[in-house]
């Protein structure tokens, strides 16, 4: 358990997808005055729907009473306008796994933060310090305010958050968003910043392999699946899991990796990057490895 205080009341979230809307989620579940924002036509609509739908769940499964699920919508703002996360405590941005649209957005969020506040990236694998760059030289310089806190997917089950400091991140920051995490109901575990970080230097090769077991023959996608769940205890199989994650998201990992690590090891598999190119994203369109149109 941490001492420090986070001294945090409104939280702003850039990216409405699956990341930051589960975010935004358990934000409003612990207190905090979210305001989530996405530029995307319908990405609004979408995360607020299936937001209504899960609070739903919660109060139809006893996990909630219908006062907290109601209260938690009512702290929960949804926008399509940057300028609305203006004087946010915080700011933990959730888009695309792309370095250049992360830091466009960060240098006009670093204009906006209230003061003092903490700039927080969810990204699975990019330079924390190669982000901060994007805020040097706003305001004077926020680097020192700026933070790697990456949460896992689904947000509202998986109780990890990675917290990664970047070269110039202060004690100060780090502390401040450990015990945000903590109040959020997760558990905060350091990283250094290296490409993919610890979860996904380890997980990403897996599932790599996994398609090229699939492209070689070496069994069908669900007979791999099958044999990880069954023989390996984990949860999903990691072709079910590639595409719950995105295969563009796993596709940007490896890149990154690849190239952050110099080492062609992390290159994705060129099935994997034939899916993606398709359009066959996973969950996300109705179709990656497995098909989920009709669910
Ligand atoms: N949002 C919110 N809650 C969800 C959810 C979602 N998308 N999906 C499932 N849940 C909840 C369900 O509501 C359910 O709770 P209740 O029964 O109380 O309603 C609970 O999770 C279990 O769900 P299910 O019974 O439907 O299914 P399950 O037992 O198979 O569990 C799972 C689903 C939790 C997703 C499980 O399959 C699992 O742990 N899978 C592995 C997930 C994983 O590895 N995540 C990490 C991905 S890597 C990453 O995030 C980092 C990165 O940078 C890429
Ligand atoms: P997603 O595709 O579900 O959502 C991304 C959202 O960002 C979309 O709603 C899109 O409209 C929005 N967006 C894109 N560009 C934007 C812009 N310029 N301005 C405003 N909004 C914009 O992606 P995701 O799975 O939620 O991933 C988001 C981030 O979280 C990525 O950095 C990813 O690597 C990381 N992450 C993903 C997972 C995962 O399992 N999917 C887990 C941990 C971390």
């Amino acid at each position: 358990m941490t001492t420090t205080t986070h001294n945090i009341t409104t939280i702003g979230i850039i990216g409405a997808g699956q990341m930051g809307g589960g975010i935004a989620q358990i934000a409003a579940v612990a207190g905090f005055e979210t305001t989530i924002f996405d530029a995307f036509p319908g990405a609004i609509d979408k995360c607020k729907a299936l937001r209504g739908k899960l609070f739903g769940r919660a109060v139809e499964k006893g996990r909630m009473t219908q006062a907290d699920a109601d209260a938690a919508t009512g702290r929960l703002a949804y926008s399509e306008s940057l300028d609305s996360l203006s004087g946010s405590d915080i700011i933990i941005e959730a888009v695309v796994e792309d370095v250049a649209v992360k830091k466009e957005l960060f240098a006009k969020a670093g204009a906006l933060l209230g003061e003092g506040g903490i700039l927080a990236s969810n990204t699975s694998s990019i330079s924390i310090t190669d982000l901060a760059t994007a805020v040097a030289d706003v305001r004077g310089g926020m680097a020192d305010r700026f933070i790697g806190m990456h949460f896992f997917n689904p947000v509202p089950v998986m109780k990890l958050v990675e917290v990664i400091k970047g070269l110039a991140t202060s004690d100060e920051t780090t502390a401040r968003t450990i015990a945000l995490a903590e109040a959020m109901g997760k558990v905060p575990v350091p990283a250094n910043d290296r490409p993919g970080f610890v979860s996904n230097r380890v997980l990403m090769p897996l599932i790599n392999e996994a398609f090229y077991a699939w492209m070689e023959g070496v069994a069908e996608p669900e007979h791999i699946d099958e044999i990880m769940k069954l023989g390996c205890a984990h949860p999903m199989g990691p072709l079910r899991l590639a595409d719950f994650i995105g295969l563009d998201t796993c596709v940007h990992i490896m890149d990154v990796m690849a190239d952050g690590l110099n080492n062609d090891r992390y290159r994705a598999c060129p099935l994997l990057k034939q899916l993606v190119i398709a359009g066959r994203l996973g969950d996300k369109t109705g179709r990656g490895v497995f098909d989920y149109s009709k669910k």
